[in-house]
């Protein structure tokens, strides 16, 4: 708690900024910086007890600015449990974000499509996710200020934020699919029996990020809304070439422009 408040105490003096908004942004999705009104960049670190990221494609900044005439702090590059932190060192972005006053969260992801029907590049709200990681980071002594001992998760991604971001891509003739997100930890990418595993739990798309961090927003009742990029199949039997970090990175930035307008949009009507 001290050091939530020292950092959300660093951060306030350094922007003089009360962001409603907050952003994490994936591997390769990193473009939404672009529309926005940046204010303030501060590395991660620059800043008191963050960590530094570490993977290939990941900035590792935070900005704060005005997207859609709102406030947001936005974290280009996140931290991955497979770096070896912690899962309260993964999150405690998020409860900086909520000390500084964020009332919604915006995440984007690199995922790897199980349904059948995804096509790679395809664009996925999350509907719903599985938490797959070996751990939960509410794990440990529960800290009231901040919320409950036991979340309640039947709408864990804000259903009219799903509604809308619906309506905006059809209006804007954007293909996008629906689904379940499984978090994993990685670093490994699946093996064929792990992919069809996935699918029998009833997941649509696997990734090893987003699963943490929204569970923590929603412990602080912070509305979630999320966005995975498809960014290769998980179908062993037509799979040429196995995946690799590269190949998710560039169908990351081809699809990211609609994910772009898709959060704007959202974010404008907020
Ligand atoms: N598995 C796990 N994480 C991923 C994948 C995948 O296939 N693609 C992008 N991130």
């Amino acid at each position: 708690m001290e050091k939530i408040k020292e950092t959300a105490g660093f951060l306030k003096g350094k922007t003089n900024f009360e962001p409603e908004v907050g952003i994490i942004l994936g591997s390769g999705l990193g473009g939404l910086v672009k529309a926005i009104d940046v204010k303030h960049t501060i590395e991660y670190g620059n800043i008191p007890n963050f960590l530094s990221s570490t993977v290939e494609g990941h900035a590792g900044k935070l900005i704060f600015g005005i997207l859609e005439g709102k406030k947001i702090m936005a974290m280009q590059g996140r931290f991955h449990y497979y770096e070896g932190y912690s899962m309260q060192q993964v999150t405690f972005p998020v409860r900086v974000m909520k000390m500084m006053g964020v009332k919604n969260l915006f995440v984007s992801n690199a995922a790897g499509g199980l349904n059948k029907a995804f096509e790679v590049g395809d664009l996925m709200i999350i509907r719903d996710h599985i938490n797959h990681f070996p751990e939960n980071p509410l794990r440990g002594e529960n800290l009231e200020e901040l919320g409950p001992r036991f979340p309640e998760m039947s709408e864990t991604y804000d259903s009219k934020l799903i509604g809308k971001a619906k309506r905006i891509a059809s209006q804007h003739k954007i293909k996008f699919q629906s689904g379940v997100y499984i978090g994993s930890p990685g670093p490994t990418l699946e093996t064929p029996a792990e992919y069809k595993m996935f699918r029998i739990f009833g997941a649509d798309a696997t990734g090893m990020s987003t699963v943490p961090e929204v569970i923590v927003a929603r412990h602080m009742d912070i509305a979630c809304f999320g966005i995975s990029i498809i960014t290769n199949l998980a179908e062993p039997s037509e799979v040429d070439k196995p995946t690799s970090h590269e190949e998710v990175q560039n169908v990351a930035e081809t699809a990211e422009p609609h994910m772009t307008l898709i959060f704007k949009e959202l974010i404008k009507d907020l």
